[in-house]
């Protein structure tokens, strides 16, 4: 190779460096070379396994959710396993995980994949956007990471990190304060290795760019940071006046009779679609056994028996993104020879048998604290 051949390709080289990474690119990749968090979805290109692992990690922490994507793909390591699994396995796999809408999608897209691209997860980022619970955010987290393509992946901590560094006043929860900062993290985007740099600046923002406490004194971007040259770390993000928590209260009746519980399955487009539950009486405000007993939900459920031996159990507090439920748990014990009849409302199911059915975090909740307390 001759000498201005050689000269061309290394001007070439200097060039797509020096004309793609600014700055703050260049830093974000030296320290995510030296700080790169071992994942158990990281080191694969395998599009399929990259989405269950955005999805998984959407809304929980990595910690949380490393152990949920190693059973989960355990049991379905492509989308065929997936699309060929009855609903209720793959809820049963999310149990714990909350937001369960996320695995109903999952599930629907890969029998979408199954169906409209004969079986071969989709390349092009449209049709992967195409797919059903498949939004900007996890389609450009698939096409960077798996196809090695410029799309800027921009979750909370994207947001979050961005709006620092340029001392972003637009709210982040704002249309307009989103398309500004996935402007500026699209430009940021180096044209090699996408991929890791959307998980740089992910990473980046859990352990150093933090909500609480970023670690300002050793930030590789210190110097370029807006937000701290004015002071003004705590400020941003900017957000919104938050939506009001709605309260809701649940009463529970965990009934005791020869072995035997009732359960249901939630049917509503509510919260905990498509899981079982204990028989439930919901009410506008909080209430006792003396305001249940004037309930007529809860006369339907026991009115035909002739007496009711009945305790308050447990009670919680869950809180969800939108909502706080304020749960109390009843024991109702029917005598072995009295007949409950539900009217074909609920399964009669054996105590052991609970475990079979994909059930909400806060039902778990209090049959892990009853058996605690069982001994
Ligand atoms: N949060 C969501 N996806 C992530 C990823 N790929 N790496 C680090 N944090 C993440």
């Amino acid at each position: 190779m001759n000498f201005l051949c050689r000269f061309a390709m290394q001007t070439e080289k200097i060039m797509k460096v020096t004309n793609n990474d600014s700055p703050i690119t260049r830093h974000l990749r030296e320290w995510y070379q030296q700080n790169k968090r071992e994942m158990p979805w990281r080191g694969t290109t395998d599009p399929y396994l990259i989405w269950v692992s955005e999805v998984i990690l959407q809304q929980t922490r990595v910690a949380q959710g490393w152990d949920y994507y190693v059973r989960f793909t355990r049991r379905f390591p492509d989308v065929e396993s997936l699309a060929a699994a009855e609903e209720e396995e793959v809820l049963k796999m999310w149990q714990g995980l909350g937001y369960y809408t996320r695995a109903r999608n999952m599930h629907a897209a890969a029998k979408m994949i199954m169906k409209q691209f004969n079986g071969k997860f989709p390349t092009n980022h449209s049709d992967i956007l195409s797919l059903k619970g498949v939004g900007d955010y996890t389609a450009a987290a698939i096409s960077s990471i798996a196809f090695n393509k410029p799309y800027a992946a921009v979750d909370g901590n994207v947001l979050r990190v961005i709006a620092r560094l340029f001392a972003i006043e637009d709210p982040i929860d704002s249309t307009k304060g989103r398309k500004t900062i996935t402007r500026i993290a699209q430009t940021l985007l180096p044209d090699e290795d996408p991929g890791s740099f959307n998980q740089a600046l992910m990473d980046f923002g859990s352990t150093v760019c933090t909500p609480s406490l970023p670690n300002c004194s050793e930030c590789p971007l210190s110097h370029t940071c807006l937000a701290l040259a004015k002071n003004r770390v705590a400020h941003h993000p900017v957000t919104r006046k938050k939506n009001k928590v709605r309260k809701r209260y649940f009463s529970y009746f965990h009934v005791v009779h020869n072995g035997s519980t009732y359960i249901s399955r939630r049917v509503k487009q509510d919260i905990w679609k498509n899981l079982y539950e204990f028989p439930l009486v919901e009410t506008t405000g909080p209430v006792g056994i003396e305001g249940l007993v004037k309930n007529d939900d809860f006369a339907t459920l026991f009115g035909t028996l002739p007496s009711l031996n009945i305790e308050l159990a447990d009670k919680f507090e869950h809180v969800l993104s939108h909502q706080v439920i304020f749960a109390h748990f009843y024991k109702v014990v029917i005598p072995r020879e009295a007949t409950f009849e539900t009217g074909g409302k609920f399964h009669r199911i054996d105590h052991a048998q609970l475990d079979n059915y994909p059930i909400s975090r806060l039902i778990s909740k209090y049959l892990e604290s009853s058996s605690d307390s069982c001994g």
